[in-house]
């Protein structure tokens, strides 16, 4: 397993051209097989969730062929409506093939998706959505078994505007029989993205990102040549780098509107900010002051896939930070980690209180999640000395050529078999 080793302390500069979002690209692959023609992506990050998402399509009987980035699944000859159970434990995203599956064959069978260890993640709402829709759903031996000889349009109302549960219903309900409503959705950006792509394939949706979505069944689906948006926590996280760190960065690729979250924070730390289209740049001379409170929300609000990067951040801020999780249980693993390193954090339950020091230094550290994972290494470039970050599995799940792309930023990171 490989490592990353970082010296800490230098300031940040240059520009970083951003993926396409991870959590644009997944549910796009899931919809894939809505169609048996040709989907080209193109832009795709190498990172392994998506991997593992090709992985399962070609289990299913597409094929994938790979050229420069892009990517081309063949749907034509998918057979398979049952996902396997070793790949989907992996990758919790395999739940939003439920829905598309479910289209194209009447039928999905799938094992309780895994993903990130972050807390519970029900799927409760996805299938009290689908039911509505009219599918059957067995639960057993740790399956879910669904069927459906016709799936109805329905009016469905979401306790929360969970953004799987809203992208696996509008995947079921693009062929149904008469229209869907689904109220309470999720409004972030990758459901927008979801519904240009659908609409390229001949879908009837809309409402995307307005927080109620109406698809109206159609009788087919075609081919599609798409490109997804930008990963808006990618940026996020280069940027959050760049503010403690210090120094001047630019991030192409997304707007500030997917992120004026982070930007508002930012700016409260005391970074310069400047806008122009899809480029961002900031300016932080490294001395932040403390931004007050912190809640993670639903889009628009600060997103949860940033928490643990700008607690990071906060950890050298001048004063003290409340942040408040409020979508995962535990979201705070890598609280235990930045303690290591000399960041004075208290967890408690859904909150973590930061109180800044003046200096992290390094030390050796364990990724167990994703976005901790990003966390700590942006606590590493923070640090004085020498840093070394492990399992960095977890980070290749969401970020491709993360050490490339921080050292065309001056950073000092390397990655070598641990
Ligand atoms: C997606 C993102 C993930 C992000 C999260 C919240 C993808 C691939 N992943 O995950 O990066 O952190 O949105 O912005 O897009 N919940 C239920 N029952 C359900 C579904 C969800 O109780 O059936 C709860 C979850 O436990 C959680 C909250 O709703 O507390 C938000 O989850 P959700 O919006 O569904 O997140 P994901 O789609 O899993």
């Amino acid at each position: 397993m490989d490592k990353f080793i970082v010296q800490g302390g230098l300031k940040l500069f240059g520009a970083a051209e951003i993926q396409a979002a991870k959590n644009a690209v997944l549910p796009l692959l899931a919809a894939s097989v809505l169609t048996d023609e040709k989907v080209i992506l193109h832009n795709v990050p190498s990172i392994s969730d998506v991997e593992n998402m090709l992985h399962i399509l070609s289990e299913l009987g597409c094929v994938i062929t790979r050229a420069q980035g892009s990517v081309i699944i063949d749907g034509k000859n998918a057979v398979s409506h049952e996902l396997p159970a070793s790949l989907t434990r992996e990758l919790r995203s395999s739940v939003f093939m439920l829905g598309s599956v479910l289209t194209r064959f009447h039928r999905a069978k799938i094992s309780y998706p895994g993903g990130c260890d972050i807390g519970l993640r029900p799927i409760d709402l996805h299938l009290s959505g689908l039911k509505r829709l009219g599918v059957t759903i067995i639960e057993e031996n740790g399956y879910v078994i669904c069927s459906a000889d016709k799936i109805r349009g329905a009016d469905i109302l979401l306790d929360f505007p969970s953004v799987g549960a809203t992208e696996n219903i509008m995947l079921a309900a693009v062929k149904a029989e008469g229209e869907t409503v689904i109220r309470n959705a999720a409004k972030e950006p990758e459901i927008a993205d979801l519904q240009n792509f659908l609409l390229s394939m001949g879908a009837k949706v809309k409402g995307a990102g307005s927080g109620t979505v109406i698809i109206e069944g159609v009788k087919a689906l075609h081919g599609v040549e798409y490109t997804p948006i930008r990963d808006r926590i990618e940026a996020g996280t280069f940027l959050i780098a760049a503010a403690c760190c210090g120094g001047e960065i630019e991030t192409r690729g997304v707007t500030e509107e997917n992120i004026a979250a982070l930007l508002h924070k930012l700016r409260e730390n005391g970074c310069k900010i400047t806008v122009k289209g899809d480029k961002i740049r900031l300016q932080s001379s490294g001395r932040l002051k403390s931004a007050s409170l912190v809640q993670t929300l639903p889009f628009p609000g600060f997103p949860t896939d940033l928490q643990a990067q700008y607690t990071a951040l906060s950890a050298t801020a001048r004063g003290t930070t409340v942040v408040e999780e409020n979508l995962f249980e535990t979201r705070y693993k890598y609280a235990g980690e930045l303690k290591k390193m000399g960041a004075d954090v208290t967890v408690r339950g859904r909150t973590a209180v930061i109180r800044g020091v003046d200096k992290l230094h390094g030390a050796s550290v364990t990724a167990s999640d994703l976005r901790g994972g990003a966390a700590l290494v942006i606590a590493a470039l923070n640090a004085e000395g020498e840093s070394n970050v492990f399992d960095l599995s977890h980070i290749d799940r969401g970020y491709a050529l993360f050490s490339e792309k921080l050292s065309g930023l001056g950073a000092r990171i390397r990655r070598v078999k641990a």
